[in-house]
């Protein structure tokens, strides 16, 4: 069964069903064969109702969780050295401007915004659970990157991976819940060090992977005006793509869900009996023809068989066969996210989305960015949008419950 939630504009979320009449004005039998039975969303499902936020444990004042030191393995791991501005390694540090989150900066330099990705992305996602925990309250750092030898030997803070947060309010009430939170944030190491605030450290990017799903430089995408290499894509370009109904349009790229140019990742290559071959992060869903019509699938889990929806002629799309699939390395990670939530991208159907297993509940959850295109235009579209990695990792409480477990 295949829910079909769409999302109407304002704030109200609806579900409806791909009406067999729908379909039939089509006029497209290709497409027919794949579009079949779509069931609506039964009543009180769909994403009016939202999941509550899960219960999550304050720490009390002391308290440092996991309950190991900072410097373990399992915890945020061993200093690996102090970074200078004249490092090598300075330029691993990114600066931070995300404007839902409050910057002291006591230094005047602007070294509180810089940081470790993996520190920024924590710090992004802890931003939307603190608006969330608390309307109208912000995220606070008060100390990041330190170049001034303010703290002990060995912290965390002269290599990027450490900050100090409060709320905006500076309320020191909501400490120990805001170390909760920043733990399910993903820090990996949080401390309620100080009544007036908080701890929160990470591992290093070389202990840990990345994650989520794109195309690489060279893979074509198509505009009214031709094809055009995906790394040339800008915001506000219309490239083909493929409408709920499984009919080709041509739809607006709102924004980069990831976006660098220089990052080198192993993509999985799958190659369709008809020339077609698309590469893409083996994490990445592609859109698959399937019976009711279609499905999605991450490249990794794709089999010789299954059956790619290619571009064909005019308005409809032609099926065929998997006949190879192998890694390969490349360069460039680009994901463009289209208003309709899939991508034709070497003449084959992909989703934007990857890493979370519905490409329904994904489109629909990414909604809020869609309608704000203006969003994330303070910040370089470099590296997993802010708000897209939030809902990668925030998964299962972003979404509504009655999807969890599907
Ligand atoms: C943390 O570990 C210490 C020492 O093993 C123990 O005494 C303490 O109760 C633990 N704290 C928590 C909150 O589990
Ligand atoms: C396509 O070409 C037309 C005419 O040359 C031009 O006006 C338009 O801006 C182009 N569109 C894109 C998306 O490049
Ligand atoms: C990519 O690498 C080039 C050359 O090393 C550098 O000049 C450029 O600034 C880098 N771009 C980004 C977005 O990091």
């Amino acid at each position: 069964m295949q829910d079909w939630c769409r999302s109407g504009r304002g704030a109200r979320w609806s579900c409806g069903s791909r009406a067999w009449s729908d379909v039939r004005e089509m006029r497209l039998p290709l497409v027919l064969l794949w579009l079949g039975a779509a069931a609506a969303c039964g009543p009180g499902r769909g994403f009016t109702h939202r999941h509550p936020l899960r219960r999550v444990i304050p720490l009390v004042f002391g308290q440092h969780d996991p309950n190991i030191s900072e410097n373990s393995q399992q915890a945020s791991g061993p200093a690996e050295g102090r970074i200078t501005r004249n490092d090598e390694k300075f330029k691993d540090l990114v600066p931070n401007y995300n404007p839902d989150i409050e910057f002291k900066d006591d230094e005047g330099t602007g070294a509180d915004r810089l940081m470790t990705q993996r520190c920024k992305e924590r710090l992004n996602t802890l931003a939307i659970s603190v608006m969330i925990q608390w309307p109208g309250v912000r995220l606070r750092v008060i100390e990041g990157w330190d170049e001034e030898n303010a703290h002990y030997e060995n912290s965390l803070h002269y290599e990027g991976r450490a900050v100090d947060l409060t709320t905006s309010d500076r309320d020191r009430s909501k400490y120990g819940l805001l170390a909760g939170l920043a733990r399910e944030a993903g820090f990996d190491w949080v401390y309620y060090e100080s009544r007036s605030y908080i701890h929160c450290s990470v591992k290093t990017e070389s202990s840990v992977g990345t994650g989520a799903g794109c195309f690489p430089s060279g893979a074509l995408v198509h505009t009214e005006n031709g094809t055009r290499d995906i790394a040339l894509v800008q915001k506000g370009d219309r490239v083909l793509a493929a409408d709920d109904t499984g009919k080709l349009v041509y739809s607006e790229v709102i924004n980069f869900i990831d976006r660098d140019p220089n990052a080198t990742r192993h993509f999985m290559q799958v190659t369709a009996e008809n020339g077609v071959t698309i590469t893409t992060t083996p994490s990445h869903l592609l859109l698959l023809a399937a019976a009711d019509g279609w499905r999605e699938v991450f490249a990794a889990d794709v089999e010789i068989g299954d059956v790619l929806l290619t571009r064909g002629p005019g308005s409809v799309m032609r099926p065929s066969r998997v006949v190879k699939k192998r890694m390969v390395a490349r360069h460039g990670v680009f994901a463009p996210l289209t208003q309709t939530g899939t991508i034709i991208v070497d003449d084959a159907l992909a989703s934007c989305y990857a890493i979370v297993k519905s490409h329904a509940l994904a489109h629909a959850a990414m909604a809020p960015l869609r309608w704000m295109s203006g969003w994330g235009s303070t910040e370089t579209p470099r590296g997993v949008h802010w708000y897209a990695n939030a809902l990668y990792s925030f998964g299962d409480y972003v979404l509504p419950s009655s999807y969890r477990y599907r």
